[in-house]
């Protein structure tokens, strides 16, 4: 058993939750409920990020204050996570006093160890990424290069973290423990910066109230992206509860996307060796979920809203997908077809099938009690490696290899049944024998499955006459042969109704 602190990104609540969010969102989520289902101590952490121009900007828009407007977007992420069945344990807010207290001590360690001074800054400033540029890395026309919109020149004085110190610890750190940023083009991405030069970064503002007050001077507040990184050790703990801090730091796992990159790979790691505590033991970064070759944005008006795709899709559909489809690191781009396309095929036609296919021939050859698996099945071995390979998948942050490992086993389970047509045949010993290893399957199945699509789940497992859950069953029942037969198996609608373009 291994203990594992998991975290997503905090959302800016300038923006309202899309598809592109959600998807780090349910991969977080599907990890965390693999770990939970293989027995692990798991403590997951979302929230949302809410101080900073970008914001403060967003709410006078609307005439709302910051903080109106801050708890009606959290409320939205909230809603969302839970119509998408997100399981975390914690959803942090920055705008909350003990993030505000975390953030004072973190950042006060960093000033007495000498780490943090005051200087004068001046540069161009992208709102949009609450971050100066350097004019060498603006696009044409002084526009921020993820954006695309017009950086601003701003001049303050500012305290600054010393990251320039930290160019040979860090580059000691990323030695000493070389699976730390994964995949690894993201690992050599965040070397490539460090190994080009780190300067030391303004880490204060005075323009703007909307943030954490520096505990040292009280005419400056905290540049939001150091109080937002800052959120991952307030959650378990640090500065209020020794005990639980240590019990969960450093065996953090942050799940990023690429555009995150230099603060969650050089920046957070340095801070915490500022503060002198560990870096984060690993730091899992994907690409970006694209639509029509573009990252959604509000900017650019292509946001999905997720619920528009449970309505068609139902949530284990929308998860399925988000999980199979776009492979852990890469872009990937979203299409409603290859959703249509992809739900037809492994959740309609392969898993809804068969499990429609098992009930209604266990009704008609075996008055609707399931038999007992074959302890000899040729199935056995498939799942067996399945849970093998699937377990590898999940640990490595690789959903859809592992959801391909285990819709595996439905396909061999399906060609089976095509072999043997206990449809057709007698009832007698060999369509028992048949029959109760499609329901085997179909129970690893739901063990394996749960954390991708687990309302599904649940349901497959009812239907083959099983009591409680398979999220309760564990991992540890995901062998050959746990199925005792004699239960009720029962008919129902389509677990997944095929879907028309
Ligand atoms: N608030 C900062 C993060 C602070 S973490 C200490 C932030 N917020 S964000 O809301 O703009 O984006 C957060 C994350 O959302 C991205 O890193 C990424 O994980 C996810 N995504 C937002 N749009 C996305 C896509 N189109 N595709 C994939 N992920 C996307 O940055």
């Amino acid at each position: 058993m291994s203990r594992i602190f998991l975290t997503t990104p905090i959302y800016y609540v300038n923006d309202v939750p899309h598809i592109g969010h959600a998807y780090t969102t349910i991969i977080a989520d599907a990890v965390a409920r693999w770990h939970r289902l293989a027995g692990d101590e798991v403590f997951f952490l979302t929230g949302t990020d809410e101080h900073g121009l970008k914001v403060q900007r967003a709410a006078e828009a609307q005439g709302l204050s910051p903080h109106e407007h801050a708890d009606r977007t959290a409320a939205r992420f909230a809603e969302a996570w839970k119509l998408l069945e997100i399981s975390y344990d914690d959803f942090i807010r920055t705008t909350e006093p003990r993030h505000h207290r975390a953030v004072q001590s973190f950042l006060q360690a960093v000033h007495d160890r000498g780490h943090i001074e005051l200087s004068t800054y001046e540069g161009l400033y992208c709102v949009a990424c609450e971050a100066y540029y350097n004019q060498a890395d603006l696009l044409e026309g002084d526009r921020c290069p993820v954006h695309g919109v017009p950086v601003e020149f701003l001049s303050e004085q500012n305290y600054f973290f010393r990251l320039s110190r930290f160019q040979q610890p860090l580059l000691d750190w990323y030695a000493a423990n070389p699976e730390a940023v994964q995949p690894e083009a993201k690992r050599n991405e965040a070397l490539g910066i460090i190994r080009q030069g780190l300067e030391d970064v303004s880490i204060t503002r005075t323009s703007i109230d909307w943030g954490v007050r520096v505990p040292w001077d009280e005419d400056h507040v905290f540049y939001v992206w150091y109080d937002a990184l800052i959120n991952y050790a307030t959650a378990v703990g640090y500065g209020l509860d020794q005990e639980r801090f240590e019990r969960w730091w450093p065996a953090v796992h942050h799940l990023i996307g690429k555009d995150i990159l230099r603060f969650h790979c050089v920046y957070w790691p340095a801070l915490c060796l500022a503060a002198g505590i560990e870096p984060p033991r690993r730091i899992s970064v994907h690409g970006y979920l694209l639509v029509g070759g573009e990252k959604m944005s509000k900017t650019r008006l292509n946001q999905i809203a997720p619920a528009e795709l449970v309505t068609d899709f139902g949530v284990d559909g929308l998860r399925y997908h988000l999980l199979r489809d776009t492979p852990f690191g890469p872009d990937g781009d979203f299409s409603y077809e290859g959703m249509l396309a992809r739900y037809n095929a492994d959740l309609a036609n392969n898993l809804g099938n068969l499990l429609s296919r098992v009930a209604t021939v266990v009704a008609r050859k075996c008055a609707g009690t399931g038999p007992r698996p074959r302890p000899d099945s040729p199935l056995a071995a498939v799942a067996g490696a399945a849970v093998a390979e699937a377990d590898a998948a999940w640990r490595r942050i690789a959903p859809s290899e592992a959801l391909d490992a285990t819709w595996r086993i439905v396909r061999e389970t399906n060609a089976l049944l095509e072999a043997t047509e206990p449809w057709r045949a007698e009832p007698g010993p060999e369509v028992d024998g048949v029959l109760g290893d499609a329901l085997e399957a179909l129970r690893i199945v739901a063990i394996l499955a749960c954390p991708a699509i687990p309302g599904a789940c649940d349901e497959l497992w009812r239907r083959i006459g099983l009591a409680g859950s398979p999220a309760e069953a564990g991992l540890s029942q995901a062998q050959w042969g746990g199925y005792p037969g004699g239960l009720e198996v029962l008919r129902g609608d389509p677990l997944f109704p095929r879907k028309q373009a």
